[in-house]
């Protein structure tokens, strides 16, 4: 059975699409089973995998809203995964389930309807701490943090810690923090330096996985050209911290250790 990981950061812009997207395909090339679920209503994941998000009939928003089996919306893609899609639509389903029973557990319905097919089910959170973000830690098993290399990220992780905590207390006592994941690391500056170092004092309780994703613009034209990192003719620095940490993951799903991490 799959074991869930969500990457929230209720900070925009921090690489949470990049590194579900990257860290999905480098599982699948590892020979492992991967789902990538799109809970994001600008379907950022959705395009970069390859689907036009607004030509998409059904999408994750009628699993949601309207109980359609995710066996209806699934889609494959050439890079070996499969995926939940989503479009704009999602940004109405927490208007209309306002009023639905267990509408944080919505997700964990879907997910386990299908987690038995993979060994890791990704999802790509959006950028608040809405209901849609509820669902998703509600029905993981580990928090994946992205965080970007500046000051900023490291303030709005503290928010995203609180959240964490209240989901654990009353929808998902068995969540745990995988670790924070920093992004858009620049060696050649001593502010990415600091921030890296600001994490660990900052964070005591959390472990910071140690490859850094670089910063690197083969990223941005990467999503652009709806290839993976990995199919850039330039080797990307940077990508391999994916490939590392697809690695450690499938080592953690033999639970033997997962960044040696401290559980939270
Ligand atoms: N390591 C990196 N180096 C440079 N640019 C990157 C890196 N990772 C991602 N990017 C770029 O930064 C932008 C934001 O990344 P991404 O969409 O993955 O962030 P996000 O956290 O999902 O954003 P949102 O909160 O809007 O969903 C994109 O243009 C992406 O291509
Ligand atoms: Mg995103």
């Amino acid at each position: 059975m799959a074991t869930v990981f969500v990457l929230a950061n209720q900070k925009g812009g921090v690489g949470k699409t990049t590194s579900t997207y990257n860290l999905g395909v480098a599982l699948a090339d590892i020979g492992q089973k991967v789902l990538l679920v799109d809970l994001d209503p600008q379907g950022g994941l959705t395009f970069y995998a390859g689907f036009e998000p607004e030509e998409l009939g059904k999408t994750i928003y009628h699993c949601l809203v309207r109980n359609t089996p995710p066996e209806e919306i699934l889609v494959s893609n050439e890079y070996g995964v499969d995926l939940l899609p989503a479009n704009i639509d999602l940004s109405l389903a927490e208007f209309e389930l306002v009023n639905a029973p267990a509408r944080e557990r919505r997700i964990t319905r879907i997910i386990n309807s299908v987690r038995d097919n993979y060994d890791f089910v990704l999802i790509d959170s959006q950028p608040s701490l809405g209901l849609l973000t509820i669902n998703a830690l509600a029905a993981a098993d580990e928090v994946i943090i992205p965080v970007s290399c500046e000051f900023l990220s490291v303030r709005g992780t503290r928010a995203l810690l609180k959240l964490i905590a209240k989901v654990k207390g009353s929808l998902n006592s068995k969540l745990k923090i995988a670790g924070l994941l920093p992004t858009m690391f620049d060696s050649r500056t001593l502010h990415g330096r600091e921030i890296l170092q600001l994490l660990e004092t900052e964070f005591p309780q959390l472990s910071v996985f140690s490859h850094t994703v670089a910063r690197s613009i083969r990223f941005a034209e990467s999503a652009r050209a709806r290839a993976p990192v990995f199919e850039a003719k330039i080797q990307v620095p940077g990508a391999l911290a994916y490939r590392e940490l697809a690695r450690e993951l499938v080592k953690g799903n033999n639970r033997i250790s997962l960044f040696g991490r401290k559980v939270f």
